[in-house]
């Protein structure tokens, strides 16, 4: 039987942000979901709340086990003033995976997602509509039970935080530069890689700190066992266009499966362009440079959409990829892929709800 989700008002609405100075994840609505988990009772007392501060009991297992995950997907204002998500079932999906791989409860997948929709309907007002913004949704669980014992917890909340947000780098499209790290690593088969879990994004940060010192936007994960194979790019998937062709990294059990690579990989068969998921070495990438044939190396995650490599660092050396400039066919999958987030662009997949 589906819950009914209540409704809390507030007293006071929020001033809202102007829109061309958004940043990222810097402000957010008058309202979040919320739902608790206990044991005896499973996932209850689902409502749409004021956003407000939490009181948590200090011993909340949460902040000494790291039973802890999130998602990441945005709301986007289409030229007709309605407001579609983005492939939202895939999110729905991936949280379960990361429930499971942290020991945390199954959600309800369509629950949760009615739960999205109608906070995004109370929240409408939010989403913003200047070039390059969308309301980012943040959903995330973690464990709640007072416990110092090492175990899975008996109790957790789940809640949805909505932000209208611009560009994560702060500039749409621009090229970055790279370093390839071989001293800290980003995840292990077996490990917690593949899902979105809170310990991943603090483990890169010691590494995230190197490059930022060294003057590089962002790091290059390689592979953990033979620090060989390329993994991510910062906290996105990572793709490489070679002489004609696109090479991604086979899901592998230490990447993460993105919602954004998945439809970057749908989009290039559409297209015709050749696109395989296999294995590819950093020697493979800087070999192809050295051919002339690397002619395009991008990110791809939900914040940024695309992220064009402009210069990568490994070892001592530095390559300069596509003269720094956007590649053509980066800009034509950010195109593509706004375009049918925003509802400029026909939707031959069916990805927009
Ligand atoms: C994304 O690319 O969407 C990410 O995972 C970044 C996010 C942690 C802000």
């Amino acid at each position: 039987m589906k819950q009914e989700i209540s409704f809390i008002p507030r007293e006071e609405l929020k001033a809202k942000p102007d829109t061309a100075s958004l940043g990222f994840g810097k402000y957010f609505s008058d309202y979040m979901f919320e739902m608790d988990y206990h044991n005896d009772l499973g996932w209850h007392n689902p409502r749409i709340t004021p956003y407000e501060p939490l009181t948590l009991d200090p011993s909340a297992m949460v902040f000494h086990y790291g039973q802890a995950i999130f998602e990441g997907m945005k709301a986007y204002k289409t030229p007709d003033g309605s407001v579609q998500l983005f492939r939202p079932e895939k999110n729905m999906k991936r949280f379960n995976e990361s429930c499971d791989r942290l020991c945390i409860p199954q959600i309800d997948e369509e629950f949760l997602l009615e739960g999205i929709k109608q906070l995004i309907t109370t929240e409408k007002e939010w989403v913003p509509d200047g070039e390059g913004t969308s309301l980012y949704i943040r959903p995330f669980i973690f464990s709640t039970e007072a416990y110092l014992g090492v175990r899975p917890a008996n109790q957790y909340k789940l809640l949805v935080i909505l932000s209208p947000s611009g560009a994560y780098y702060g500039s749409q499209l621009s090229p970055v530069k790279i370093y390839v790290e071989e001293q800290y690593v980003r995840a292990v088969i077996g490990g917690v890689g593949h899902v979105k879990t809170a310990g991943n994004y603090a483990a890169s940060l010691k590494a995230q700190k190197k490059a930022d010192a060294g003057g590089y936007a962002q790091i290059l994960w390689l592979d953990a066992k033979e620090n060989k194979y390329v993994e991510e790019v910062g906290s996105m998937n990572i793709f490489f266009k070679i002489n004609g062709e696109v090479v991604t990294p086979k899901l592998n059990g230490s990447i993460l499966p993105g919602v954004t690579r998945d439809s970057v990989i749908e989009l290039l068969k559409y297209w015709n362009i050749p696109v395989r998921e296999e294995r590819i070495s950093i020697e493979e990438v800087f070999a192809a440079h050295k051919r002339g044939e690397l002619e395009e190396v991008f990110g791809a995650g939900t914040a940024a959409v695309i992220s064009p490599v402009g210069e990568l660092t490994w070892k001592d050396q530095s390559i300069t990829i596509n003269d720094n400039q956007i590649g053509q066919l980066s800009q034509d999958i950010y195109n593509e892929l706004t375009g049918i987030q925003l509802g400029k662009k026909e939707d031959p997949f069916n990805w927009t709800v």
